[in-house]
């Protein structure tokens, strides 16, 4: 079946670029959040970046205009109940997911595709509350979702071949490079990226050098376009300090501890870029 109708949930950071990602390559995107502001900040972010592109020209300032057109708002989530395939992309707390996932499986069509963009969740768990595990699958994308290619396809313990390669063709339809990940605490890229940047934490913590000092290592010694400590803010510190818990708890080695410095930041509500203070002041 020709996919045409997207639905995407929650309009945060990850779910704006989803929307932005979906409507660009032609879909009709139905962006459902529970509040309208929270859906009125993603459109104008949506807006700057599609203008963004159209000023570097990798865009027509007409098919910016029709994408746009693209994106409905809605806050009542039975409105994506016409969809062909339904991306969440919520807050990153089970008790959440468990109620969208109950909730999607009950109002979209049987035949419909639920994807996650979860970035340390189960999807096998994710799957399990649902009528249609073998419908159910990982589809992660990237910050800025706009310009990274890298989708990760996370296959549950359920989910079917016919899921994957639909899921699969359509990362390639937006553009992007889809990379096959069986399912497993933090997948590939947070199971390798966290720690990294866990452990740059620890090093300030220690004192063995500055949040500026560590990220200098990696931009010139590693080429690395932002170092651990600004991309940890970049991410959001919160997001970082689940998903470390999410593997400590998955995976049960006490490598996969948070450092202590990360949970007193999120105490303090120092969540990073998003906040106006984490590693950096913003
Ligand atoms: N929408 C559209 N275009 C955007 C954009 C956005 N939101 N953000 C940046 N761009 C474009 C810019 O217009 C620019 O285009 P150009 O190449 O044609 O000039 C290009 O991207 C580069 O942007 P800038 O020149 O403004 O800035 P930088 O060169 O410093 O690049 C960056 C910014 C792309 C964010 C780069 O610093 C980078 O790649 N950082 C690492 C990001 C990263 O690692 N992301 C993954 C995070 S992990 C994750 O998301 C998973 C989750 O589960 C935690």
């Amino acid at each position: 079946m020709q996919l045409q109708k997207v639905g995407v949930i929650g309009a945060g950071t990850m779910g704006n670029g989803i929307a932005h990602v979906f409507a660009r390559s032609g879909y009709s995107v139905t962006l459902c959040d529970v509040e309208q502001s929270l859906l009125a900040r993603a459109l104008d972010t949506i807006t700057i970046n599609l203008h963004r592109e159209a000023h570097k020209k990798k865009i027509s300032a007409e098919d910016n205009a029709a994408a746009l057109k693209r994106i409905t708002p809605v806050t009542d989530r039975s409105r994506l109940a016409d969809c062909d395939f339904i991306v969440e992309a919520a807050t990153e707390k089970f008790e959440i997911k468990t109620e969208i996932f109950r909730d999607l499986d009950r109002l979209a069509r049987p035949e419909v595709i639920l994807a996650s963009n979860t970035s340390s969740i189960s999807i096998t768990k994710l799957g399990a509350l649902t009528r249609r595990p073998e419908k159910v699958i990982g589809m992660h994308f990237f910050n800025p979702v706009p310009v990274m290619k890298l989708v990760e396809v996370i296959r549950g313990l359920a989910t079917s071949q016919e899921t994957f390669s639909e899921t699969r063709n359509l990362a390639l339809k937006l553009e992007k490079t889809p990379v096959e990940v069986n399912d497993a605490p933090g997948f590939v890229s947070n199971r390798v990226l966290m720690p990294l940047l866990n452990e740059a934490m620890y090093v300030v913590m220690e004192g063995v050098a500055t949040a500026e000092a560590v990220d200098e290592v990696f931009k010139l010694g590693m080429a690395h376009p932002m170092g651990p400590l600004t991309l940890a803010d970049f991410i959001g510190l919160d997001v970082c300090l689940d998903i470390m818990r999410v593997m400590l708890d998955g995976l049960g080695d006490p490598k996969y501890r948070p450092c202590p410095l990360l949970i007193r930041m999120v105490d303090a509500g120092w969540l990073g870029r998003k906040s106006g203070r984490g590693f950096y002041k913003y």
